[in-house]
């Protein structure tokens, strides 16, 4: 069996499916690694680290395509990508279901059995191949890291002899696994940080890392938790209750990391061009749901923009710009979700639609659309 990696073509991509560490796991189980030349140049892995890792390079996409049985990509291949593959290829990785259903239909149509790790269900024999949560982890970091650079003040506060500075305060909306980076980066700057979610089994969380938890009342109402892990949508109630608060609290911070998001919803809008204008000139405002339409009624996706002084960032897909990192856990997840499909006598992946968490992630196959939630798409 051939595993292919490809160069990603996406723009502002940088990372890759597999590093020399995967490719020698994968290898030592009996299968060969093919990756496209380039592919890793983005996450400092250059083709020999590859080759000495055992994989072998081709020279084009349309070569890889074309031989390989198995495709593990960060994101969707594109279409002359799919044109060059084998009908019965697998294809493994971030495949944005949700946002680009186009490309469901697409791999259905081409034979191809296409599995999303976004649809991973948050159960603990997953978390070792979860997609979200470390990619998250490095954005959630990063977003820290892209405010300090555009604030144009320090985050600690400094005594000196020409006066003191005072500490930057912070607040993070939205404590999942990016919130709570940002909450232990922006402290490790020296940040006086909040926090806020609509969960409230974080508050314990989010104190523990040193910030304060910021509270909205009647938490943990219907919606708060859905039991998945993630959020739901809150009544429109509990919707003006958090406006009143968070307009009081926005007002007084001068680094907002925002990331709050619900699952196949648009992002909850959390901050109004009103709560920017109370801001004072000088803050910044991170909006990692930015992709997702943005916490902040004023972010541009993919652009930063000042709005009275206040810059508000909508910089997308966070983790390519610390490829390096962001690869090698990405990979990590990838080898993790393989190994326990690999059927070790005949060296071949099996791909099981009963298993638990394969079930969970199995797009397409056979020509048809089979996951439930799309397949319904699909038909209405
Ligand atoms: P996410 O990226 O879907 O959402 C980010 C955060 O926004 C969440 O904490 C959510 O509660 C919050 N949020 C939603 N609406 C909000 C609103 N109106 N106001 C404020 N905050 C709002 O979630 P993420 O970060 O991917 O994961 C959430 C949780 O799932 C983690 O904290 C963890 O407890 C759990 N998890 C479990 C895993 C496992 O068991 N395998 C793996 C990963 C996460």
């Amino acid at each position: 069996m051939k595993i292919g990696i490809p160069r990603e073509t996406a723009a502002g991509e940088r990372r890759v499916a597999a590093t020399a560490e995967t490719v020698r796991k994968a290898v030592a189980m009996g299968f060969e690694v093919l990756v496209e030349s380039g592919a890793g140049t983005n996450a400092a892995v250059p083709d020999p680290a590859y080759v000495e890792a055992g994989a072998r390079i081709v020279r084009s996409a349309a070569e890889l395509y074309g031989v390989a049985n198995v495709i593990l990509a960060v994101q969707p291949p594109d279409d002359d990508a799919l044109a060059a593959m084998a009908p019965d290829a697998v294809v493994i990785g971030m495949l944005q279901p949700l946002d680009r259903p186009e490309r469901v239909r697409a791999f259905a149509k081409r034979g191809i059995t296409a599995l999303a790790l976004e649809l991973l269900p948050r159960i603990t024999r997953a978390q070792t191949m979860d997609v979200l949560s470390s990619q998250s982890n490095i954005a959630g970091y990063g977003s820290v890291l892209l405010a300090a650079t555009r604030y144009g003040r320090l985050f600690p506060m400094m005594m000196t002899a020409a006066g003191t500075i005072v500490a930057a305060r912070m607040l993070v909306l939205g404590a999942g696994v990016a919130g709570l980076q940002a909450i232990a980066t922006g402290r490790r700057l020296g940040a006086v940080v909040s926090a806020y979610d609509v969960r409230p089994e974080v508050k314990e969380q989010v104190q523990s890392l040193g910030a304060r938890f910021v509270e909205v009342g009647a938490a943990g109402e219907a919606g708060a938790s859905t039991g998945t892990g993630y959020a739901g949508e809150m009544s429109d109630a509990y919707k003006a209750r958090e406006r009143e608060v968070l307009a009081a609290q926005v007002a007084k911070t001068d680094v907002v990391i925002s990331t709050a998001l619900i699952p196949g919803r648009p992002a909850p809008r959390l901050i109004s061009a009103d709560m920017v204008a109370a801001m004072r000139p000088g803050a910044v405002i991170v909006d990692l749901a930015a992709a997702n339409g943005g916490n902040c009624e004023l972010t541009r996706a993919d652009e930063v923009v000042t709005h009275g002084g206040v810059t508000l960032i909508g910089t997308l897909n966070l983790p390519a710009l610390w490829a390096g990192d962001a690869s090698h856990l990405f990979a990590r997840n990838l080898m993790a979700f393989i190994e326990p499909m690999v059927d070790k006598a005949s060296r071949t992946l099996k791909v099981d639609p009963a298993d638990e968490i394969v079930g969970a992630c199995l797009l397409t196959r056979g020509g048809r659309v089979v996951h439930p939630r799309f397949a319904e798409k699909e038909t209405s």
